[in-house]
């Protein structure tokens, strides 16, 4: 599943993510610094926030209470675009999909 991560400096990196992984992880194992994912990728602390393309919002699930909540401390400007990346798994449905890292997590 391709994910393109945009970083506030406008670079673009392609990653290939394999099914079942979350963008949160995906990101952090391949050391891209935008997000940090202090909390394993439960919903707990806010540090994977990522501003997701508009036309892939829909495809993604539903925003879970946990999430919702912590979406209201992220760091950087919550958009309607902001989403948690480790809640969002890659599959086939998001193939493409372009994920930007906000200014800062903490
Ligand atoms: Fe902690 Fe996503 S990794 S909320």
């Amino acid at each position: 599943v391709k994910v393109t991560y945009i970083s506030t400096d406008g670079t673009e990196t392609d990653m290939d993510v394999a099914e079942g992984t979350s963008l949160m992880q995906a990101a952090v194992s391949s050391g891209l610094d935008g997000v940090i994912g202090e909390c394993g990728g439960s919903a707990m602390c806010a540090t994977c926030h990522v501003y997701v393309d508009a036309s892939f919002l829909e495809k993604l699930p539903a925003i879970d209470d946990m999430e919702e909540e912590m979406l209201e401390c992220t760091s950087s400007d919550r958009r309607p675009t902001s989403r948690l990346s480790c809640q969002i798994e890659s599959n086939s449905d998001i193939d493409g999909i372009r994920v930007t890292f906000p200014e800062t997590q903490v």
